[in-house]
């Protein structure tokens, strides 16, 4: 009977990390500490307004545009920025002529167009993704249609790079299958790729002809806006076919408004106008235009040297609150009779703890320390106010073993 239509439908679990999220918000313990979504809060625990993406705003809005849908593929000077962003200015310049890049719904929007890109039009069947990866990389791609499957990156038992065993998996994959690798600020260890490293994933790439997506949501976070292009612009010099899934939301605050964008690196300009033509078809019947507000403020920031180099200082400013973080959480274990050292040589947003999943309820249960089950936790959440308390929490689960 048609009125059965929705009967049969079992409801899905919450997010693992947007769910826990929502659940933190719910707790009325005073004492609580959000360490759940990748998100930067100041050392006072809010979210910044940060002053150059105000200032952006103000200029946005005193011209009273009316709210105009932008192209397909988004405002050029926010693709422009962006790209001389990821690029570095010296390379932007030649790169431009031969990279397609669309402005997209944030980086999640980005790394959807990818996979519908990879899946229907250059014939990818099977992705692979770092084992751990963030959650959401795994529903993207089987969403789009993609096979999914994991090549080692993490080592669970000593907590670093599983490097050998990475280059072992890309080494044997069938050629066309999608490479994802995260640029920098890996989600959710911390981990990064050395430089040696990536010189051999980019070999390995070329010799069995993969197709490489970089995931850059975090420039900027990790070591400074430049050093975290690294990966991007090894595979620009190497002239290697690339795809770059990046976001604005992170480096400029701008999480709500939905700002990101999918480069792809060709070989020549009549290969850049084909792709460029294909991903705005791709857009046109997924969601016509990527949103004029984010991209706006980007494009003023990017287009004034001036308030250029102040963002580029607010960014320097969270990620050093964050480095500083890190080396508070692991005193603040050794005061409490742990070792939470780990922390200290991992990159960006993230930690990964070693927590099992009952250790991370203990944790949320116990004390109101929210982390993601899989055992991240978001070192953005602390501060000064909150470390001494988290570390003692953790420090107490870890006793308790
Ligand atoms: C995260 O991993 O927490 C962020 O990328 C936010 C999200 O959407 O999951």
């Amino acid at each position: 009977m048609q009125n059965e239509l929705f009967s049969q439908l079992q409801p899905r679990p919450d997010d693992p990390i947007l769910g826990l999220n929502e659940l933190f918000q719910k707790d009325e313990r005073p004492e609580k500490v959000n360490l759940t979504v990748g998100a930067y809060l100041t050392d006072a625990g809010v979210m910044p307004l940060l002053p150059t993406v105000e200032e952006a705003t103000k200029r946005v809005l005193a011209r009273r545009e009316p709210h105009a849908y932008i192209p397909m593929s988004g405002l050029p000077a926010y693709n422009e920025g962006v790209r001389r962003l990821l690029f570095g200015a010296e390379r932007a310049p030649a790169l431009s002529d031969r990279t397609a890049t669309v402005q997209t719904i944030g980086g999640t929007g980005a790394l959807y167009l990818a996979a519908l890109f990879a899946k229907n039009v250059l014939g990818v069947k099977l992705v692979v993704v770092s084992d751990p990866t963030w959650g959401n990389h795994i529903a993207i791609f089987k969403l789009a249609g993609l096979e999914v499957a994991t090549y080692p990156y993490y080592n669970r038992t000593l907590g670093g790079l599983r490097f050998d065993g990475m280059r072992s998996a890309l080494s044997t994959l069938p050629a066309n299958t999608m490479v994802l690798i995260h640029a920098c600020c890996h989600n959710p260890t911390g981990v990064d790729l050395p430089k040696e490293a990536w010189s051999e994933v980019v070999k390995i790439v070329k010799e069995r002809n993969l197709v490489p997506l970089l995931d850059i949501a975090y420039q900027g976070l990790g070591d400074g806006l430049d050093e975290d292009g690294y990966a991007p612009r090894l595979f620009a010099d190497e002239g290697v076919a690339t795809l770059v899934a990046a976001s604005s939301s992170k480096n400029f605050a701008l999480y709500g408004q939905r700002a990101g964008a999918l480069h792809v690196l060709t070989r020549s300009n009549e290969e850049k106008r084909t792709v460029e033509s294909i991903l705005k078809s791709l857009v046109r019947s997924s969601y016509s235009n990527p949103p004029k507000f984010a991209g706006s403020v980007v494009a003023e920031v990017l287009a004034d040297p001036e308030l250029e180099a102040r963002w580029r200082n607010e960014v320097d400013e969270m990620r050093e609150r964050m480095v500083l973080m890190r080396r508070l959480f692991a005193e603040a274990g050794e005061r409490h009779g742990v070792d939470l050292s780990f922390v200290v040589g991992q990159k960006g947003m993230f930690s990964f703890t070693g927590f099992t999943k009952e250790m991370m309820a203990e944790l949320r249960e116990k004390y109101a320390v929210y982390g993601v089950v899989n055992g991240r936790i978001c070192v953005a959440g602390l501060n000064h106010g909150n470390v001494e308390y988290a570390a003692e929490a953790f420090a107490k689960v870890l006793a308790a073993r």
